[in-house]
C-alpha cells in the first residue's frame, strides 16, 4: 500500500513500493500530463513536485514517497493544491511559455515548467549559470533558447 498526497489529495494506492512513481501518477491515478521520455533520468519529461522539488518520476519507487506531498503539471495552477505554495502561478509560467512561443511539439513542455516552476520558487532571480545547472530537462525541438527567454522574463 502507498500513502501520499497528490495535488492535495490524500492517496492510499494498493501497488508495490518499487513501481514507478510516473506509472502510480499516469496509471493508478489518470493524470496523463506527466509524460514517460526515456525511462532512465535523463530527459526530464516525467518531473513532478516532491515536496516542492523537482523530482524525476521514472525512476523514483512509490515506495520512497511515502508521507510526502506531489504536485504534477494539474495540481500546479493551484497554489492551494500544490506542495509548494511559494512556486510562480502557473498561469504566469503559461503566460510566459505562450508569449515566447516556447513549446513546439510540446511533449517536455509540462516537464519543463515543472523543473522551471521548482527552481524559481527555491531562486527568483537565478544566473545563466544556476539556470543551466537546474533546467537540464531534454527538449528534442530545441526550445531551449525560448525557454531561457522565458524563464528571464520571469524573474526579478
Ligand atoms: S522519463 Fe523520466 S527522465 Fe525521462
Ligand atoms: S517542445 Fe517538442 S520536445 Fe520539447
Amino acid at each position: 500500500m502507498a500513502n501520499f498526497k497528490v495535488n492535495g489529495i490524500q492517496q492510499q494506492l494498493d501497488i508495490e513500493p518499487d513501481m514507478p512513481l510516473l506509472w502510480a501518477i499516469r496509471d493508478e491515478l489518470g493524470l496523463t500530463g506527466t509524460k514517460f521520455g526515456c525511462g532512465i533520468a535523463a530527459c526530464g519529461a516525467c518531473t513532478v513536485h516532491v515536496n516542492g522539488i523537482a523530482t524525476r518520476s521514472c525512476v523514483t519507487p512509490v515506495g520512497a514517497v511515502e508521507g510526502t506531498e506531489i504536485t504534477t503539471i494539474e495540481g500546479l495552477a493551484s497554489a492551494a493544491a500544490g506542495s509548494n505554495p511559494s512556486a510562480p502561478d502557473l498561469t504566469v509560467v503559461q503566460q510566459a511559455w505562450i508569449d515566447h512561443q516556447v513549446p513546439q511539439c510540446g511533449y517536455c513542455q509540462s516537464g519543463m515548467i515543472m523543473a522551471v516552476s521548482s527552481l524559481l520558487a527555491a531562486n527568483p532571480n537565478p544566473s545563466d549559470t544556476q539556470i543551466d545547472q537546474s533546467i537540464t530537462n531534454i527538449c528534442r525541438c530545441g526550445s531551449y533558447p525560448r525557454v531561457r527567454k522565458a524563464i528571464r522574463s520571469l524573474t526579478a
